[in-house]
């Protein structure tokens, strides 16, 4: 039976782990578990910085940015060695089972500890919406308004000077924050992996609306991709429009989480631990269609994302 249960947060840390992390306190608490954090993701399991909390511990903290108990990348946490130390901690301890809240690295590192007999389940959060397991990750959502937020100011300044407003938003290798971003401002562009734009096609558009005397453009490019200070030159060389780039970097990370982010992390937090105290273990929660699912946690390390059905097809026709 599942006694202690102990929540970690790793990965890029993203707007409604704390919502999440209170979620599974109070769920466990209320199931009458004893409930455990550890501070500083994998690299804190490993050197034990594990501590006991109360429901006084997640007070005040379901409208908070980042995460309290701090998180960290630890690309080790895949050595035997390591993995096995971090069992033994668990056990020196006498947890019971773990919850980690983090995107695909998280799983994967989780998915060894269950390869390794620890009872483990999953809460996908990212801003990069990038788990195959799941549609949506939380910190998705706020990343997406904070990116919108950002757009909407720039645009002030990008019309009242006729320029076009190269921005690079994060993603990782996901083009979902770009593409949705690109919808939700009618940007005159967006490049990223699932919607690649050719140069020459960009540059004709832009140089039809410089014809006609539009006020400004708006280009949304994913990160990793190119570099965006070398466009800003081309497009300044061949297209009329004075360009500007603008990195928003992990600003985009940052925030109170959206009513969404909170209600999905409630939602995902209570059904992780119900999993746990089901002894339904190594399953990694999820939603699809509104609908909480799990899938276990060795399939969801190797799903792949698909993006939004249709959203690349909307996007050239609005466009
Ligand atoms: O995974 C979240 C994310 O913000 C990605 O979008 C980005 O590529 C990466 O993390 C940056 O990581 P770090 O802050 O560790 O440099």
């Amino acid at each position: 039976m599942v006694r202690k249960i102990a929540i970690l947060t790793s990965g890029g840390d993203a707007p409604g782990m704390n919502a999440a992390l209170r979620a599974c306190v109070r769920a466990g608490l209320y199931a009458g578990k004893e409930m455990y954090v550890i501070y500083d993701g994998f690299r804190g399991l490993v050197e034990g910085q594990i501590k006991q909390v109360n429901k006084d511990f997640t007070q005040d903290i379901i409208n908070r940015g980042g995460t309290i108990i701090r998180s960290a990348r630890l690309p080790e946490f895949k050595e035997p060695e390591v993995i096995q130390k971090a069992v033994s901690i668990l056990n020196d301890f006498d947890i019971d089972a773990l919850i980690g809240i983090g995107g695909d690295g998280t799983f994967r590192g989780l998915n060894d500890l269950a390869n390794h007999g620890i009872k483990v389940a999953g809460i996908p959060a990212t801003i990069d919406n990038d788990v195959g397991s799941t549609d949506t990750t939380l910190g998705f959502s706020t990343a997406l308004n904070t990116i919108c937020d950002c757009i909407d100011k720039l645009k002030d300044t990008s019309g009242s000077h006729q320029r076009c407003s190269l921005i690079e938003v994060m993603g990782r290798h996901c083009g979902d924050l770009a593409m949705n971003a690109a919808l939700a401002e009618g940007a005159e562009g967006v490049i990223c992996v699932e919607h690649p734009l050719k140069p020459d096609v960009l540059f004709k558009r832009l140089r039809h609306m410089k014809a006609q005397n539009k006020s400004h453009a708006i280009i949304i490019v994913s990160e990793n991709l190119l570099d965006i200070n070398e466009l800003a030159k081309t497009i300044s060389e061949q297209t009329g429009f004075e360009a500007r780039t603008e990195v928003l970097g992990r600003l985009q990370r940052g925030g109170s989480p959206t009513a969404h982010d909170r209600i999905l992390a409630a939602r995902f937090g209570a059904k992780a631990v119900d999993l746990l105290i089901n002894e339904e273990v190594n399953q990694v929660v999820g939603v699809r269609n509104n609908q909480i699912i799990t899938t276990p946690i060795n399939e969801a390390v190797n799903m792949k994302h698909e993006h939004t059905h249709g959203l690349r097809d909307l996007i050239d026709r609005l466009e």
